[in-house]
C-alpha cells in the first residue's frame, strides 16, 4: 500500500464546526496516510502586502503542504449560498504560489450545513472557484450533509448511513486516484 500524504482544509474555522467533523470522518476513511491539516487563518489577500513581502509565512506553509500532498480533501459550509470567505481567501492565496501547487491533485470536496440542501449551492460555487487552480476534482459521489446537527453523535462520528456510505465511496475513489 502506498505511503500517501493527505491534506485537509476546512472552510469553517470554529472548533465545533460540522465541516471539521466531516473532514475528520473523511480522513479516517482515507487512512492510512500522513495527514496534514491546512491552517486557513491567513491574512486577507492584499496585492500590496504581496508586492511588499511576497507570500506571507502562513501562506507559504499552506502552499508547501498543498504541494506535498498526494490528495486533498476540502470540507466547507456554504455561507449565504456561496463559498465562505475563509475558503475563497485561501484559494486566492494558493493561486498566487508558483507552479500550481494544487495542479492535478486528486481532490474531494464535501460540505455540511444546517440548511436543507447541505450546502449544495456553495459546493458548486467552490468547485467553480477551484477550476483556475487546476486540481483533479472528483465529480461523484457528492457529499452534502443537510441538517448537519442531526447526523453526528456525541463522539463527533457521522452516524447517518446514507451519508456515511457516500463518504466511504468518495474517499475510496480519492485513495485510488492518489495511488495511480
Ligand atoms: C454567515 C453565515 C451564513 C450562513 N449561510 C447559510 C446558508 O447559506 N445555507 C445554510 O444551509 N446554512 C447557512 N448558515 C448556517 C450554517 O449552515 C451553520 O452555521 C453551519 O454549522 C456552518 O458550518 P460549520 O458547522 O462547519 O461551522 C450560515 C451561517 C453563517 C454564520
Amino acid at each position: 500500500m502506498a505511503d500517501l500524504t493527505l491534506l485537509g482544509m476546512s472552510g469553517s474555522l470554529r472548533a465545533g464546526s460540522f465541516n471539521r467533523k466531516l473532514l475528520a470522518e473523511a480522513v479516517r476513511r482515507f487512512a492510512p496516510a500522513t495527514y496534514l491539516e491546512g491552517d486557513l487563518r491567513l491574512p486577507l489577500y492584499d496585492g500590496d502586502l504581496e508586492e511588499r513581502e511576497g507570500l506571507p509565512e502562513s501562506v507559504r506553509r499552506l502552499t508547501e503542504a498543498v504541494a506535498l500532498a498526494d490528495a486533498v480533501v476540502i470540507a466547507s459550509p456554504e455561507y449565504n449560498k456561496g463559498v465562505t470567505g475563509v475558503m475563497k481567501n485561501a484559494l486566492d492565496w494558493i493561486s498566487r504560489a508558483e507552479g500550481f501547487p494544487l495542479g492535478d491533485k486528486p481532490t474531494a470536496v464535501i460540505s455540511a450545513n444546517a440548511g436543507r440542501t447541505g450546502g449544495e449551492t456553495g459546493q458548486y460555487m467552490l468547485r467553480a472557484c477551484l477550476v483556475p487552480l487546476r486540481p483533479a476534482v472528483l465529480e461523484y459521489p457528492m457529499v452534502m450533509v443537510a441538517g448537519a446537527g442531526d447526523h453526528f453523535d456525541a463522539g463527533d462520528r457521522l452516524v447517518t448511513e446514507s451519508y456515511a456510505t457516500s463518504l466511504d465511496t468518495l474517499m475510496a475513489r480519492l485513495r485510488d486516484a492518489a495511488e495511480r
